[in-house]
């Protein structure tokens, strides 16, 4: 399920052996109270380290990966939408949504009924799967650099979703990219950002995504709203509150609902 853990735990438990099979031979007659003390470490850690496996303990999936790195928001929409429908209603019937791995949620989207569902993809896609190639073939996901104005009219779709892409972009491109996404929308913009502290992108994509992840605070995001005209969308925010509570559902991402430009 998990590599890192893995490796971590049978670090521990080879490096633990040494001392471990040296107590048992030179001092076992000395301090065999010591010896079954390690014994008895030995076997908690083992299993601990099972029932963490099979996921007794381990329930909170998202927890996981967040420590792998390899946690994602735009995994969390297709979680969400359950409460995005009911949240947004008929602004759900056709979605534009932007950011890495894009077709995931357009091919997602795509299943609902009555949706039409249209992506960009910010980065490049040398090594997407057949089903996303034929998307971007059909021209439904499009890969274009978001620091540039959007390949649509204004008001073309309800609904933008966004995700894991804004954490990338400094303030000078957020100032542009932002209000061009409340420009290709009719009824809202809604921003699935990471949490201060979540690790985004390992090490080897950086080269993929320019510049690291920088998560902001929910406070710095909601200054910057104001800051750049942006609007917050309260009908909206409330109907997503409400039926997120009803189903108790806890968002693994910052979610910020903007109302489009006027
Ligand atoms: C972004 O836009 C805001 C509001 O227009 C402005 O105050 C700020 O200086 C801009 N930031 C950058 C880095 O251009």
């Amino acid at each position: 399920m998990s590599r890192r853990p893995v490796s971590s735990t049978r670090r521990l438990v080879d490096t633990g052996s040494f001392p471990f099979t040296g107590a048992l031979q030179s001092k076992s007659r000395s301090s065999p109270l010591l010896s079954v003390g390690l014994v008895l470490v030995g076997a908690f850690l083992l299993i601990g380290y099972a029932f963490s496996g099979s996921g007794i303990f381990g329930g909170d999936k998202a927890a996981v990966s967040r420590i792998e790195g390899d946690f994602s928001c735009t995994s969390e929409i297709q979680r969400a939408i359950p409460i995005l429908k009911k949240a947004y209603g008929d602004s759900m019937h056709k979605v534009l949504h932007v950011g890495p791995d894009t077709c995931s949620v357009v091919s997602t989207l795509l299943k609902e009924e009555e949706t039409e569902a249209w992506g960009v993809e910010p980065y490049d896609i040398e090594d997407a799967d057949a089903r996303c190639k034929s998307l971007v073939h059909k021209g439904i996901v499009r890969v274009a650099d978001i620091k540039f104005p959007l390949p649509y009219r204004a008001k073309s779709f309800p609904l933008v979703i966004v995700s894991d892409a804004l954490d990338y972009l400094s303030p000078k491109y957020l100032n542009k990219t932002l209000p061009d996404l409340a420009r290709v929308a009719s009824d809202g913009v809604l921003i699935f950002a990471g949490y201060p502290g979540q690790q985004r992108a390992k090490v080897a994509e950086l080269s993929k995504f320019g510049r690291p992840a920088k998560m902001r605070s929910s406070s710095w995001w909601i200054r910057y709203f104001v800051q750049t005209s942006l609007e917050e969308n309260e009908p909206a925010m409330k109907k997503f509150e409400q039926a997120a509570s009803k189903k108790s559902y806890k968002p693994n991402c910052q979610v910020f609902h903007l109302k489009p430009l006027r």
